[in-house]
């Protein structure tokens, strides 16, 4: 049995025959409608969210399977004190799939290791976030047309926000790839990416607190929210939260086909007179993360 717990559990073969099946699945939907009839997926949320949760829901539901699950611990019996792997090992006599956000960093891995069902990582804390990677993943190649060959801006929370550590560790494994990390001194890469993942990849890379010193370089923007919940204090956030915020002015110097992404949710990081550029495409993003889940419970239910 396989689970995605961390982007690195798929091969770049593996990753790019999911994309292919996203967007067979794009342009002929009716093909998978009956897919997984008579599966369920369970999603259980530790943690808020929108776009993840009801994207596998939307997913399933779209492969003609069915949905269980709870969106906060609150509504759990975690709540009385029971621990994450009882809890996934009762949640797969009910299901045949789960997708699991946690707070806790490893908790998925934890889920896994006990379940007799395929776990899907959905987020934990600030450590990993694979299904968000993939989605980027597919954003990149539909926009772009490729996946190397790509000079790519990360902007904002680098330290808390998991998507860019795992779409950095996704993108290391593509041929030509050059990173510009712009983030506040208090906000940078954690140094585990920088060397484990860059450096140990020879991957080009740059840091800087300026938004717009290499705007006119870069293929693709990712900008990311300042990670309140991760915060220990306050203050700090207060001070951080609108460090950056891209607006029409800030983009003059950049490409013409520049692909703007961001996982959402944002807050005040992207100015909404962005919304109707022609590259902004984080809107898009959400949507390529339902076709992608939809592949990806294909794979681990190992349904053709
Ligand atoms: N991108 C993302 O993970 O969004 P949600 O927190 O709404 O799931």
């Amino acid at each position: 049995m396989k689970h995605l717990i961390d982007i690195k559990d798929l091969s770049v073969e593996e990753i790019d025959e999911l994309i292919k099946v996203a967007k067979d699945i794009i342009a002929n939907k009716e093909k998978y409608s009956h897919k997984c009839d008579g599966k369920t997926i369970a999603t259980l949320f530790f943690e808020p969210s929108t776009r993840t949760r009801l994207s596998f829901e939307a997913a399933m539901i779209g492969l003609g399977g069915q949905v269980l699950g709870f969106s906060e611990a609150a509504s759990s019996s975690v709540s009385k004190g029971e621990s994450v792997a009882d809890t996934t090992r009762i949640v797969g006599v009910y299901s045949d799939i789960i997708a699991m956000r946690h707070p806790k960093e490893g908790a998925p891995l934890v889920a896994s290791l006990k379940s007799v069902v395929p776990i899907i990582n959905a987020g934990d804390g600030g450590h990993n976030h694979p299904t968000q990677t993939l989605t980027d993943l597919l954003t990149i190649q539909c926009e772009k047309g490729r996946l190397d060959n790509l000079t790519i801006g990360l902007c904002g929370d680098l330290k808390f926000g998991r998507t860019v550590h795992s779409l950095v560790t996704a993108m290391s494994r593509y041929k030509n790839i050059k990173f510009i990390l712009i983030s506040p001194k208090e906000l940078v890469m954690p140094e585990y990416i920088k060397k484990d993942v860059l450096e140990k990849n020879n991957i080009e890379y740059c840091e800087t607190t300026d938004i717009e010193e290499y705007m006119d370089k870069l293929d693709v923007l990712y900008m990311t929210r300042v990670q309140k919940e991760r915060f220990f204090n306050e203050a700090d956030y207060v001070r951080l939260k609108d460090y950056y915020i891209l607006n029409k002015e800030k983009l003059k110097k950049a490409k013409e086909d520049l692909c703007i992404m961001h996982p959402l949710p944002r807050v005040n990081e992207i100015s909404t007179d962005v919304d109707d550029d022609k590259r902004a495409c984080y809107f898009k993003q959400a949507e390529y993360g339902k076709y992608i889940r939809m592949a990806l419970i294909l794979k681990l239910l190992e349904i053709k």
